[in-house]
C-alpha cells in the first residue's frame, strides 16, 4: 500500500466528486491493516485539506499551465508534495521521492518528472513566491477568500484568531457517561494506564486526552463508559434543565450524540424522541444507543412537517440541533473549507428558519425550546433567533448565564477553540403560558 496515492484517492474524492472526507476516508483506508499507514494516510487527507488554500495557491505559482481535469490525481498529489515540505517536520528528500514514487502506484508515470520538477523548483523559490489579490488572502490564511470576508464581516475583533483556531489540530475530547462512573473515577483508570489526561473546566463530564489515540484502547469504550465528544456539545444536555418526567424531543438527532448526552444526564426522563431526517443516519443513533445500553425512540422524519410523524403529545423541551454552516467545526472537519459555497449559508438559514417555525407549536405553554448551531455565522444563529422572536408573540428568551463563551445579542456564542471547545452557539426559549 502506497500511503500518498491512497491519500490522493480520497482528496480526489472531496476535491473532485464533492464527497465529505467523513465518507471519503474510511472508504480508502478500509482495507489497510497496519495502524502506521493508516495513520499516515489521514495525517496526509486532512492535512492538505486543511492547509489546502494555502497549497492551491502556492502551486498555481509553480505550475506553468493548469493540469488537465482527468489529472486531477496529480494535481492532489502535487498537494500532498507541497503539503509534506511546507507543513510536516519529515526531511524534504524522502518527501520528494516517496510523492514522486506514487505516480507509478497511480499509473501515472508519465507525471514522474513534473512531480519532481514542481517539488524541487517550491524548494529552490519558496521565500520569493509573490502571490496577489484574492489568492494572496487564501495563501495567508488557508481558507476561501469569502469565508475570510464573511469572518471579517461578524467578527470584526475576533476573525483572526478564530482562522487560526480554524487551522490547529482539534483537541481529543471525550464524555464520560455519568450513570456509569465520575468523571474523577475515569481520570483515575486512565491514569492508571498511563493515558494523560485533564478535565474541561467548562462541563462536568468533559475530559481532554493529551494525545489522540484509537477509541477501541480506551478503557470502557465498548461497554459505553465514554463516548467521544467536544465540549460545546456537551453543554446542550445542561441547557434543557432536564428532570424526571419530562417528555422531549430531539429533533435533528443523528448520530445522536446529544440524544445519548440527554438520556445519561436524566436517566427519568418519561420519553425521548430522537428524530431524523436520514434513515441511514438514524441507524448511527441505533448503534451508539446500544453501545450505551440507552433506548429512545427512534423516528425517521422532516421536523419541519410534524404532520407526518407526531403522535400530537406535546413536548416539555425540544433540542434544535439544526443543519449548519458547520463554520464552527473545521478544525475537525477541514473538508468544509471546500464543500461549502456562499450560496449555501442563505439555504440553510431558510431550512433553520422553517424548522424553528414548524417544531414551537409541539412545545408545551412553559415548555423550553434550545435552539443551537456549530456554526460561527451570525445569520443563522444571533440573526436567526432575533427574527423568530420577533415573529412568535408566545416566544420569550432564557438568558443564559455561564463562564464560557460570550453574550451577542441573543443567545450564547463560543468561538472555535475557546476553552478547548468547538464553535457553537445555543439559544434558549420559552413559550409563554
Ligand atoms: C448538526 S446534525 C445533528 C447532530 C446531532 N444533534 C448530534 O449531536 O449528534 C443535523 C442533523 O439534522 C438532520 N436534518 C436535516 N434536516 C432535517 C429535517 N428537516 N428534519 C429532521 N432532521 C433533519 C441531518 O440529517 C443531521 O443528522
Amino acid at each position: 500500500m502506497d500511503a500518498r496515492a491512497c491519500a490522493v484517492r480520497v482528496l480526489v474524492r472531496v476535491i473532485s466528486s464533492g464527497h465529505s472526507l467523513a465518507e471519503a476516508l474510511p472508504e480508502a483506508v478500509q482495507f489497510v491493516e497496519d495502524v502506521r499507514q493508516r495513520a499516515l494516510i489521514q495525517e496526509l487527507a486532512y492535512g492538505t485539506l486543511r492547509w489546502y488554500y494555502q497549497l492551491d495557491a502556492v502551486l498555481k505559482q509553480l505550475l506553468q499551465k493548469p493540469l488537465k481535469q482527468r489529472d486531477a490525481d496529480i494535481r492532489c498529489l502535487l498537494l500532498i508534495g507541497l503539503y509534506q515540505l511546507m507543513q510536516l517536520a519529515m526531511p524534504q528528500r524522502v518527501a520528494v521521492n516517496e510523492t514522486v514514487q506514487a505516480t507509478v502506484t497511480l499509473n501515472k508515470s508519465w507525471a514522474r518528472g513534473l512531480v519532481n520538477a514542481v517539488l524541487r523548483n517550491y524548494l529552490r523559490r519558496a521565500d520569493s513566491l509573490e502571490v496577489t489579490g484574492d489568492s494572496a488572502v487564501e495563501m495567508k490564511y488557508a481558507h476561501p477568500a469569502w469565508l475570510v470576508k464573511w469572518l471579517q464581516a461578524d467578527w470584526p475583533d475576533n476573525w483572526e484568531n478564530i482562522l487560526s483556531a480554524n487551522n490547529a489540530r482539534p483537541p481529543f475530547s471525550l464524555r464520560v457517561n455519568q450513570c456509569r462512573v465520575t468523571r474523577e473515577e475515569y481520570l483515575d483508570e486512565l491514569a492508571a494506564r498511563s493515558i494523560a489526561a485533564t478535565p474541561l473546566p467548562q462541563v462536568l463530564t468533559g475530559l481532554l486526552l493529551k494525545k489522540p489515540l484509537p477509541v477501541e484502547n480506551l478503557p470502557g469504550f465498548s461497554e459505553g463508559v465514554v463516548s467521544v465528544q467536544d465540549g460545546a456539545a456537551q453543554l446542550a444536555a445542561g441547557l434543557l434543565a432536564l428532570a424526571p418526567g419530562l417528555r422531549v424531543l430531539d429533533a435533528c438527532a443523528a448520530p445522536g450524540g446529544k440524544t445519548a448526552h440527554i438520556l445519561e444526564a436524566e436517566p427519568g426522563l418519561s420519553g425521548l424522541t430522537a428524530l431524523d431526517i436520514d434513515g441511514h443516519r438514524l441507524r448511527r443513533i441505533e448503534e451508539n444507543l446500544v453501545r450505551l445500553s440507552l433506548s429512545a425512540h427512534l423516528q425517521q422524519g422532516d421536523a419541519g412537517e410534524p404532520q407526518g410523524w407526531w403522535d400530537g403529545q406535546p413536548y416539555d423541551r425540544i433540542l434544535l440541533d439544526v443543519p449548519c454552516s458547520a463554520t464552527g467545526v473545521i478544525r475537525r472537519h477541514p473538508d468544509i473549507k471546500l464543500l461549502r459555497k456562499p450560496g449555501d449559508v442563505a439555504t440553510l438559514v431558510s431550512r433553520q428558519a422553517r424548522l424553528l417555525k414548524a417544531l414551537w407549536p409541539l412545545l408545551v405553554p412553559g415548555g423550553m425550546l434550545l435552539y443551537c448551531t456549530c456554526s460561527v455565522l451570525r445569520d443563522e444563529n444571533i440573526g436567526q433567533v432575533g427574527r423568530f422572536l420577533e415573529m412568535q408573540i408566545d416566544a420569550e428568551e432564557v438568558p443564559i448565564r455561564a463562564s464560557w463563551g460570550r453574550v451577542c445579542g441573543h443567545g450564547r456564542q463560543i468561538l472555535p477553540g475557546e476553552n478547548e471547545m468547538d464553535g457553537f452557539y445555543f439559544a434558549c426559549l420559552r413559550k409563554l403560558g
